[in-house]
């Protein structure tokens, strides 16, 4: 007998239609993973990587939000680069064609918490005409590229769900974080190890005509 098996990506999307947010492990194969990670600690150690500033203000303010970033170019040659593109894309075409959010383009940054650094509560899209690139996020996406992990290194990822309740989600290599930009609040709470993740977003069309 045939059985139809739901492709993963098509789980996650059930699962941000229903509630919101997916929680999604294995989103590039472990090897995938490993390579990925090494290429993002060799920017980190190249000095390639600058402190982040937050949104509103652009205020480097480590109090705030204590990581390092570097943008991804979305045609970078290597492999495992590539890899990560392609899947989001992939994922891109089915909350468009299941969800019909419009999502147009990908921004993405690798981070690093550095031990002791956290991100306080905050939205990743807001809704000021001062800031019309962060009105376009859609959906954020938090990669985690982690191997060995424990609840004890900290560094998880609090999602905000309704009044007084919420998820924490540790790091874990492969595990990817997907949730309405404008709707939930999140935060990631102290880091005892370093960490690092590549944070990504999508985004409606720059200009609208209509
Ligand atoms: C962000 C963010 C979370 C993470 O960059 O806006 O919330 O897991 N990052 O890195
Ligand atoms: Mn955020």
């Amino acid at each position: 007998m045939h059985t139809t098996e739901a492709h993963p990506l098509a789980l996650a999307v059930n699962a941000i239609e229903k509630q919101g947010y997916a929680i999604m492990d294995d989103y590039l194969s472990s090897s995938n993973m490993a390579a990925l990670a090494t290429i993002m600690k060799e920017k980190w150690f190249a000095g390639q990587m600058v402190s982040a500033k937050t949104g509103k203000a652009a205020l480097k303010n480590q109090t705030i939000r204590g990581d390092f970033i570097a943008w991804l170019d979305e045609n970078d040659s290597q492999p495992t680069v590539q890899a990560y593109f392609r899947q989001m894309e992939l994922l891109r075409l089915m909350l468009n064609m299941q969800l019909l959010m419009n999502v147009q383009s990908l921004e993405t940054h690798v981070v690093v918490y550095p031990v002791g650094s956290v991100y306080q509560k905050h939205l990743d899209q807001f809704n000021s005409g001062a800031t019309p690139h962060l009105q376009q996020r859609q959906l954020s996406a938090s990669l985690d590229l982690n191997p060995n992990w424990q609840a004890h290194h900290g560094s998880a990822l609090r999602l905000h769900l309704a009044e007084n309740t919420h998820i924490d989600i540790l790091p874990k290599s492969g595990r990817i974080v997907l949730f309405l930009s404008a709707k939930f609040w999140h935060e990631v709470l102290p880091a005892t190890h370093e960490r690092l993740s590549l944070t990504g977003w999508f985004r409606t069309r720059e200009q609208s005509i209509f």
